[in-house]
């Protein structure tokens, strides 16, 4: 061999051992920190709708750092149905998925289907809301969602000065799905700051709706939402120059949307007479809402950190080691307390959406701004 060419064949040959090397690296960190890299490992996600923003938000990021960690991902989305999510669960479980990762319709509806995966011991992950009346969940996944509830009913009390005030304040409730166990939690979070003063009369409900069950709304819909807020204008003449209306207690965007759009074609502009309507998720047109003056505040659950959170769950379960928990005491599904991970939300108004939203990378100027 001539002497340069010698020389390029060393140089080579040096470098495909430093790319073995690397490789063989990143293999090691691959099974340390997620014990799937080569696919073998089946995440089935199951997520209820396409139709409100967030579950795809939840189901995309989901996919790709499941993806990213070298699990195989089955992602399905329900259409707010039972029984295709029972149907797409099934399907997850006869593919041989090692673990589900479930954001229930109805948290109500799945003791059968998961009743099978118990028997073929497939771990079951409730994302974001809990599965009830099962023994197959094994881990929960969600926001404090009671915190989520009491910090809307802070934000009504605080701008409406409740305590140093006589009122009466007049106010309509909306929460969500009666089959989503989260209603649970926000609506009794928001209404621990708001009875006390529905008790001494500072504040009013015009159309006497304050029960769980008089205030839900059929699969968090902004239609449905929509509907019973213009039924409650027209009961009461809730208009401008009407019967007064101080503030909508809304349990997520969705509805506060509805809630939005039926005040504004009942004749309401935006300004400081308009209701103070409360949300949750910044929704994109919740975040316009806030800069329109139309929605006074909304939670930020940032679903980049619930993603990587129940990610990491399933990395543990992969590898056989302990699964991160923070919460044993408050998750009861009518059969066992589930170990949860809680994560924070955080209130969004007007004054902090920019420094949340877009310089936290969560959404960029073009899509809150068009
Ligand atoms: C809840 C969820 C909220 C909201 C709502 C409607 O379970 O926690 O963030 O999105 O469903 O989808």
């Amino acid at each position: 061999m001539k002497q340069a060419t010698k020389k390029i064949f060393m140089i080579l040959a040096a470098a495909v051992v430093v790319a073995l090397f690397a490789a063989c690296g990143n293999d090691d960190a691959a099974t340390t920190g997620g014990g799937a890299a080569d696919g073998a490992f089946r995440v089935g996600v199951s997520m209820p709708t396409m139709d409100l923003q967030r579950w795809n938000q939840d189901g995309a990021n989901l996919r790709e750092m499941l993806t990213e960690r070298g699990f195989t991902v089955d992602l399905q989305f329900a259409a707010n149905d039972v029984p295709t999510q029972v149907s797409q669960l099934e399907n997850m479980i006869g593919a041989g998925a090692d673990v589900l990762v479930i954001a229930a319709i109805d948290g109500d509806a799945l003791t059968e289907v998961l009743a099978t995966a118990e028997a073929q011991n497939i771990p079951v992950i409730a994302y974001d809301r809990l599965i009830m009346n099962t023994s197959a969940v094994t881990y929960y996944a969600t926001f404090d969602n009671f915190l989520v509830g009491q910090m809307q009913g802070e934000f009504i009390r605080d701008a409406l000065d409740l305590p140093n005030q006589s009122g009466p304040f007049y106010i309509e409730f909306f929460t969500g799905d009666p089959g989503d166990n989260n209603i649970n939690f926000f609506f009794p979070g928001a209404m621990s700051i708001l009875q006390p003063f529905l008790d001494d009369g500072t504040l009013v409900s015009p159309s006497g709706q304050t029960d769980i069950m008089a205030v839900a709304t059929l699969g968090w819909s902004t239609e449905n939402a929509q509907t019973r807020m213009e039924n409650l204008i027209a009961l009461n003449n809730l208009v401008p120059g009407g019967h007064p209306l101080h503030a909508v207690m809304c349990s997520n965007d969705s509805t506060a949307q509805g809630v939005t759009n039926a005040l504004l074609n009942a004749g309401w502009t935006a300004g400081a007479d308009f209701p103070i309507i409360t949300g949750q998720d910044c929704d994109i047109i919740s975040v316009r809402n806030m800069i329109a003056g139309t929605q006074a505040m909304s939670v930020f659950k940032d679903t980049r950190v619930l993603a990587a959170n129940v990610v990491d769950m399933v990395s543990a379960i992969a590898d056989g080691n302990t699964v991160r928990i923070n919460n044993t005491t408050d998750y009861h599904n009518g059969i066992r307390f589930i170990p949860t991970y809680l994560s924070d939300p955080i209130v969004a108004t007007l004054a902090n959406y920019r420094e949340l939203l877009i310089d936290g990378g969560y959404y960029t100027e073009a899509e809150i701004y068009g």
